[in-house]
């Protein structure tokens, strides 16, 4: 028989070496250590890391790629973000928002991610972004799953139009009901929405997931009403808290007490590390709180954690490249999360756990899975968070959509090498 594509002498995530993949009719057929067959492409991975592909599971694609218009974000804050967010939505078209999305996702695959879930913002009478992205989404699907949060920027309580446009954009057709409860005017306020929009979900059989207590405010505690709906509603495994950026300076006690009934819940957490750690602490002196949620002790008590990226050089943050592999090692930094095994998990919260989140169907590296894939020029995950290196091929259905390489440098000091290679300096064994 003949397959459509083989990859030879890979190494896998989970450690595994010498591994053939072979792909046929867009799925994987087999992973084994010496496959002999035919192939239409045969790819030597010459014992390079083979990946199933990068997931971003939170990120703003209605506003990406919009930095500086129409201004720049003077304080930093995720307020004076929302604010000039606010200014340029009346100024762009559907055209615009389609345009810029485009060429996000022309991004995004060069680095090897295969699923993004966005939010976009359906606190605009004309839903221009959400058409914008249901068009986007269709014709992104053969290369990218495109899935959207229905996300009331401006609060669905305290925006007077916002609960009806919501409700307008999933009749449209957007998949996830989101919410923002930290930014309703009043605590109860806060509860409410939640409340209300996970009953919203909970009739429609959809997922949810909220910006939640995105703040440094301790007694932020939306996701302990998120959690309780989660429970009451029947949710489980089907919510998910994003930022959850307060829990970083909530009383210990407390927590001691909201993390076992996350638990219970089967609620998954998104903390955004490059956004949180530029946005919170705003206010602090010194020293100044990082304000990245409580990752390892929510993974230790087996929540599922996935790292968003959140924003790329829009009102919120001006850099980033799409690159999953920044996102895991500025959270790696930020969570103190330094031993191989804590590397290695961060890999997999920019890999499975996000995959697992937004309830992919056929994501993985085993025979019968979705033959997406990504060859990184890395050895192993740890070896891929610090070099952040080249996406050598990304596969898409047992097909290649991507080849990208990474240039060397070259030295000309007398007495020195030639060349200089980051990929050489790393111990072989540890
Ligand atoms: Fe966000």
């Amino acid at each position: 028989m003949q397959f459509d594509l083989i990859i030879t002498n890979a190494t896998l995530p989970d450690g595994r070496t010498g591994m053939d993949i072979a792909c046929n009719q867009g799925r994987i057929a087999a992973v084994e250590e010496a496959i002999t067959a035919e192939a239409r492409e045969v790819i030597d991975a010459q014992g390079q890391l083979v990946s199933p592909p990068f997931i971003d599971p939170h990120f703003h694609m209605d506003a990406t790629l919009s930095l500086g218009n129409p201004r720049m974000n003077v304080s930093g804050t995720l307020l004076e973000g929302i604010a000039l967010w606010g200014e340029l939505k009346p100024q762009q078209s559907i055209d615009d928002i389609i345009a810029r999305a485009l060429r996000y996702c022309d991004l995004a695959v060069s680095q090897g991610i295969g699923a993004i879930r966005s939010h976009v913002d359906v606190c605009d009478d004309e839903l221009k972004g959400v058409q914008a992205l249901l068009e986007v989404r269709r014709q992104v699907a053969d290369y990218l799953d495109l899935q959207l949060v229905a996300f009331p920027q401006d609060g669905v309580l305290r925006d007077p139009t916002a609960r009806d446009n919501l409700i307008r954009a999933l009749d449209m057709g957007v998949d996830v009901v989101g919410g923002i409860p930290h930014f309703e005017r009043t605590m109860q306020a806060g509860a409410d929405s939640v409340r209300l929009l996970c009953e919203l979900a909970a009739e429609r059989g959809l997922m949810v997931d909220m910006h939640c207590d995105e703040s440094d405010d301790p007694l932020s505690r939306h996701i302990e009403t998120l959690t309780c709906e989660a429970q009451r509603l029947g949710l489980q495994g089907r919510v998910t808290g994003s930022h959850l950026t307060s829990m970083h300076s909530m009383d210990n006690y407390y927590v001691s007490k909201l993390i076992p009934l996350m638990v219970e819940a089967g609620v998954h957490a998104v903390p955004n590390p490059l956004i949180n750690i530029m946005l919170q602490g705003r206010h602090d002196s010194y020293p100044k709180r990082r304000g990245q949620t409580r990752v390892r002790e929510l993974r230790d008590a087996g929540i599922t954690v996935g790292f968003g990226s959140d924003c790329v050089m829009d009102p919120w943050y001006s850099l980033g490249t799409a690159d999953m592999l920044d996102v895991a090692h500025m959270a790696l930094h930020v969570g103190q999360l330094s031993s191989r095994q804590d590397m290695r998990w961060c890999f997999d919260a920019v890999t499975v756990n996000s995959a697992t989140i937004m309830g992919l169907e056929g994501y993985g590296l085993e025979k019968g899975c979705r033959a997406d894939m990504v060859l990184l020029q890395a050895r192993d995950p740890i070896e891929a968070i610090r070099l952040r290196p080249a996406r050598l091929a990304v596969i898409r259905g047992g097909q290649v959509i991507a080849r990208g390489s990474r240039e060397t440098t070259m030295l000309d000091i007398p007495g020195r090498p030639d060349r200089v290679d980051p990929a050489d300096y790393a111990p072989q064994e540890i």
